[in-house]
């Protein structure tokens, strides 16, 4: 069978990162996915840079267009950011028939509810799961495997940057300024950082989580938003005086009068597990009526993370893609025998 072609939009923290991992796991992901997956061409600002991957094979340009409207591109990914280039390049791959992957949580939380009625009118697949804490599988969680609850409250941890910075001023003395700048020295923090500090980003990724958990329309601007921007090494240390840490927390739940959104600086006790979830690390818990509480937990930004989530994106999709006449997806294909008897 034909491999399918990628384009890649942006090849920085998070781009590298997905090429890096399809090169590594690229024999057991073709497996997966029924097919080879091959990175053909990637659009950046400046294609003289120095990149953390391999290059060989990929036609670099800076023509963002040129790839949403390559005939040989099958999937594009979109990687470079923001809500004003990338929407044109979505909705310019949608209407070329490309089926898209981002981990753009600004685009979607926006122009989510635009870009999915495109993507449906042009029968096309557009995946974000990387949009919402990074290497976590929440989307499919709450939109697969919980499909049948009714979901009451969703509350977690769900910016790394953030959580990084609290961390570092809580347990290595670091000064907020140190410690954002070691965010973004590390690929968590957003290209402008105030996203994260402010509580933005966290903002829209809820809601992405309050579209799925509740099936509302993406909701951002009524979401109440605020950051972390103001909190001194004094307030923390009065917290722990009385047993607790400031955790920045996104909140959704059900109340009578509809769905409630917020992001904030939030006391947790010590004891509780949010509590104790530190770096860049993200969790997230989700109540549903049937399973009750369920905890995801696990890297919530950074290049392997967040690329796990985009190449898995990609595999769903051409999984999709692999869709008989009858509606029939591949089963997954079964690994080589590499089971052994000897104690490891
Ligand atoms: P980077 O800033 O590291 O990379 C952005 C890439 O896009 C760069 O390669 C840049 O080119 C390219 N780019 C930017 N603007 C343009 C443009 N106008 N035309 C062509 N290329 C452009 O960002 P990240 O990889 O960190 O993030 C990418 C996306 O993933 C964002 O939406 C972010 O929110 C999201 N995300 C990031 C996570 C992380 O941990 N970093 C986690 C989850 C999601 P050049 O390299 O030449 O400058
Ligand atoms: N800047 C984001 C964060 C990246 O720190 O959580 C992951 O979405």
């Amino acid at each position: 069978m034909q491999p399918v072609n990628v384009g890649l939009l942006g090849l920085g923290t998070v781009g590298a990162g997905a090429v890096n991992l399809l090169e590594r796991n690229g024999v057991e992901i073709a497996r997966r996915a029924g097919r080879e997956i091959r990175v053909v061409r990637a659009a950046v600002r400046n294609p003289d840079k120095t990149r953390e991957c391999a290059t060989s094979g990929i036609e670099i340009g800076t023509d963002c267009n040129a790839v949403v409207t390559d005939p040989n591109i099958d999937v594009v990914i979109e990687l470079i950011g923001g809500d004003t280039q990338a929407y044109d390049l979505v909705m310019a791959a949608i209407a070329n028939g490309k089926h898209v992957v981002t981990a753009n949580k600004h685009l979607i939380a926006l122009h989510g509810n635009e870009i999915f009625a495109a993507a449906d009118e042009a029968g096309v697949v557009v995946s974000f799961e990387a949009a919402v804490a990074g290497g976590i599988p929440i989307i499919k969680a709450m939109r697969e495997s919980l499909a049948a609850n009714h979901i009451e409250w969703v509350a977690g941890i769900i910016n790394g940057t953030g959580n990084f910075i609290l961390s570092q001023m809580i347990f290595e003395d670091q000064s907020f300024e140190d410690a954002l700048a070691d965010a973004q020295r590390l690929g968590f923090a957003e290209a402008d950082p105030t996203f994260d500090v402010e509580g933005i980003d966290a903002a829209h990724k809820l809601a992405i989580i309050g579209a799925i958990a509740f099936g509302i329309p993406l909701s951002f601007d009524k979401i109440f938003t605020q950051g972390i921007r103001d909190i001194d090494s004094v307030d923390i240390e009065y917290c722990a005086e009385l047993g607790y840490r400031i955790k920045h927390l996104g909140i959704a739940r059900r109340g009578d009068n509809g769905v409630e959104m917020r992001v904030h600086p939030t006391l947790v006790s010590q004891k509780a597990l949010l509590a104790n979830v530190e770096g860049e690390k993200n969790a997230i818990m989700v109540y549903g009526d049937a399973v009750g509480p369920t905890v995801y937990y696990g890297a919530g930004a950074g290049a392997g993370p967040t690329a796990s989530s985009v190449v898995a994106d990609l595999i769903d999709t051409v999984r999709i893609m692999s869709i008989d006449p009858k509606g029939r997806v591949p089963h997954l294909a079964f690994q080589p025998d590499e089971i052994t008897d000897e104690p490891i």
